[in-house]
Protein backbone atom coordinates (compact mmCIF):
# COMPACT_ATOMS: atom_id res chain seq x y z
CA UNK A 1 0.00 0.00 0.00
CA UNK A 2 0.94 3.56 -1.10
CA UNK A 3 0.20 6.72 1.31
CA UNK A 4 1.12 10.28 0.78
CA UNK A 5 1.28 12.22 4.15
CA UNK A 6 1.54 16.13 2.79
CA UNK A 7 2.02 18.78 4.80
CA UNK A 8 0.84 22.67 4.04
CA UNK A 9 2.19 25.92 5.23
CA UNK A 10 4.11 26.25 9.11
CA UNK A 11 4.23 22.79 9.37
CA UNK A 12 7.86 22.64 8.76
CA UNK A 13 8.20 24.73 11.98
CA UNK A 14 6.91 21.71 14.21
CA UNK A 15 8.92 21.49 16.94
CA UNK A 16 9.66 25.12 17.56
CA UNK A 17 5.91 26.61 16.04
CA UNK A 18 3.71 27.12 19.23
CA UNK A 19 4.77 24.02 20.80
CA UNK A 20 1.95 24.43 23.01
CA UNK A 21 -0.48 23.80 20.44
CA UNK A 22 1.39 21.73 18.20
CA UNK A 23 4.08 20.09 20.47
CA UNK A 24 7.84 19.63 20.52
CA UNK A 25 8.52 16.98 18.05
CA UNK A 26 9.37 18.43 14.47
CA UNK A 27 7.62 15.88 11.47
CA UNK A 28 10.71 14.32 10.33
CA UNK A 29 11.59 13.08 13.85
CA UNK A 30 8.40 11.71 13.88
CA UNK A 31 8.24 10.66 10.49
CA UNK A 32 10.24 7.02 11.75
CA UNK A 33 7.77 6.42 14.46
CA UNK A 34 4.99 6.88 12.10
CA UNK A 35 6.63 4.33 9.74
CA UNK A 36 7.18 2.22 12.42
CA UNK A 37 3.62 1.79 13.15
CA UNK A 38 3.13 0.72 9.83
CA UNK A 39 5.81 -1.45 8.11
CA UNK A 40 3.74 -2.53 5.64
CA UNK A 41 2.42 0.71 4.11
CA UNK A 42 5.34 2.83 2.17
CA UNK A 43 4.87 5.86 3.74
CA UNK A 44 5.81 8.81 1.37
CA UNK A 45 5.96 12.75 2.73
CA UNK A 46 6.32 15.96 1.12
CA UNK A 47 5.42 19.65 2.53
CA UNK A 48 5.47 23.20 0.79
CA UNK A 49 4.53 26.98 1.69
CA UNK A 50 3.09 27.27 -1.19
CA UNK A 51 -0.28 26.45 -2.59
CA UNK A 52 0.34 26.02 -6.03
CA UNK A 53 3.10 23.19 -4.86
CA UNK A 54 0.93 21.49 -2.73
CA UNK A 55 -1.83 21.79 -5.76
CA UNK A 56 1.21 19.92 -8.05
CA UNK A 57 2.20 17.34 -5.56
CA UNK A 58 -1.69 15.99 -4.99
CA UNK A 59 -2.18 16.04 -8.81
CA UNK A 60 1.34 14.40 -9.42
CA UNK A 61 0.51 11.46 -7.11
CA UNK A 62 -3.48 11.28 -6.37
CA UNK A 63 -4.02 9.29 -9.77
CA UNK A 64 -1.48 6.20 -8.68
CA UNK A 65 -1.46 5.84 -5.02
CA UNK A 66 -3.88 4.23 -1.90
CA UNK A 67 -4.18 7.60 -0.51
CA UNK A 68 -3.19 10.94 0.77
CA UNK A 69 -3.21 12.27 4.30
CA UNK A 70 -3.28 16.02 4.36
CA UNK A 71 -2.77 19.07 6.82
CA UNK A 72 -3.37 21.39 4.63
CA UNK A 73 -2.61 23.96 7.36
CA UNK A 74 -4.26 27.69 6.92
CA UNK A 75 -5.12 27.11 3.39
CA UNK A 76 -8.16 24.18 5.34
CA UNK A 77 -9.50 27.35 5.88
CA UNK A 78 -9.43 29.37 2.78
CA UNK A 79 -8.56 27.21 -0.67
CA UNK A 80 -10.97 26.61 -3.31
CA UNK A 81 -8.27 25.32 -5.41
CA UNK A 82 -7.25 22.90 -3.17
CA UNK A 83 -10.44 21.35 -2.47
CA UNK A 84 -11.21 21.70 -6.43
CA UNK A 85 -7.89 19.72 -6.59
CA UNK A 86 -8.92 17.06 -4.26
CA UNK A 87 -12.46 16.39 -5.77
CA UNK A 88 -10.21 15.96 -8.79
CA UNK A 89 -8.38 13.07 -7.80
CA UNK A 90 -8.71 9.35 -7.85
CA UNK A 91 -7.23 8.74 -4.51
CA UNK A 92 -8.91 8.95 -1.09
CA UNK A 93 -7.61 12.17 0.82
CA UNK A 94 -8.17 12.14 4.89
CA UNK A 95 -7.87 15.74 5.98
CA UNK A 96 -6.00 15.58 9.26
CA UNK A 97 -5.37 18.41 11.99
CA UNK A 98 -2.43 18.45 14.92
CA UNK A 99 -4.83 20.45 16.98
CA UNK A 100 -8.60 20.16 17.59
CA UNK A 101 -9.70 23.34 15.97
CA UNK A 102 -13.14 23.16 16.78
CA UNK A 103 -11.59 24.51 20.09
CA UNK A 104 -9.70 27.50 18.62
CA UNK A 105 -10.67 31.04 17.33
CA UNK A 106 -14.23 30.48 15.14
CA UNK A 107 -12.56 30.85 11.73
CA UNK A 108 -10.43 27.74 12.10
CA UNK A 109 -14.00 26.13 12.62
CA UNK A 110 -14.53 25.84 8.94
CA UNK A 111 -13.15 23.61 6.28
CA UNK A 112 -13.46 24.61 2.64
CA UNK A 113 -11.73 21.20 2.09
CA UNK A 114 -13.66 18.94 4.40
CA UNK A 115 -16.38 18.03 2.12
CA UNK A 116 -14.10 16.94 -0.60
CA UNK A 117 -12.14 14.28 1.55
CA UNK A 118 -13.34 10.85 3.09
CA UNK A 119 -12.80 12.15 6.46
CA UNK A 120 -11.31 15.01 9.01
CA UNK A 121 -9.27 13.96 11.77
CA UNK A 122 -8.55 16.19 14.40
CA UNK A 123 -7.14 17.10 17.47
CA UNK A 124 -4.88 14.38 18.31
CA UNK A 125 -1.41 15.75 18.22
CA UNK A 126 0.79 14.19 15.60
CA UNK A 127 -1.00 10.84 16.54
CA UNK A 128 -3.89 12.33 14.21
CA UNK A 129 -1.61 11.31 10.85
CA UNK A 130 -1.66 7.50 12.41
CA UNK A 131 -5.22 7.14 12.76
CA UNK A 132 -5.31 9.14 9.07
CA UNK A 133 -4.05 5.79 7.91
CA UNK A 134 -5.40 3.67 9.83
CA UNK A 135 -8.70 4.61 8.42
CA UNK A 136 -6.97 4.27 4.62
CA UNK A 137 -5.95 1.08 5.54
CA UNK A 138 -9.15 -0.49 6.82
CA UNK A 139 -11.21 1.34 3.81
CA UNK A 140 -8.99 -0.38 1.28
CA UNK A 141 -9.40 -3.79 2.81
CA UNK A 142 -13.16 -2.92 3.65
CA UNK A 143 -16.03 -5.20 2.18
CA UNK A 144 -17.27 -2.13 -0.40
CA UNK A 145 -13.60 -2.74 -1.50
CA UNK A 146 -13.50 -6.26 -1.38
C1 LIG B 1 -3.58 22.98 11.64
C2 LIG B 1 -4.73 23.89 12.07
C3 LIG B 1 -4.83 25.08 11.15
O1 LIG B 1 -5.90 25.92 11.56
C4 LIG B 1 -3.54 25.89 11.20
O2 LIG B 1 -3.61 26.98 10.31
C5 LIG B 1 -2.34 25.06 10.95
C6 LIG B 1 -2.27 23.73 11.55
C7 LIG B 1 -3.38 21.80 12.61
O3 LIG B 1 -2.71 20.85 12.23
O4 LIG B 1 -3.85 21.84 13.74
O5 LIG B 1 -1.38 25.49 10.32
O6 LIG B 1 -3.88 22.43 10.37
Amino acid sequence: MKIHVINGPNLNLLGTREPQIYGRSSFEAYLPVLRAAFPDVDIDYYQSNVEGELINRLQEVGFGCDGIVLNAGAYTHTSLALADCIRALSAPVVEVHISNVYQREALRHHSLLAAACKGVIAGFGLDSYRLAIESLRAGSCSPARL
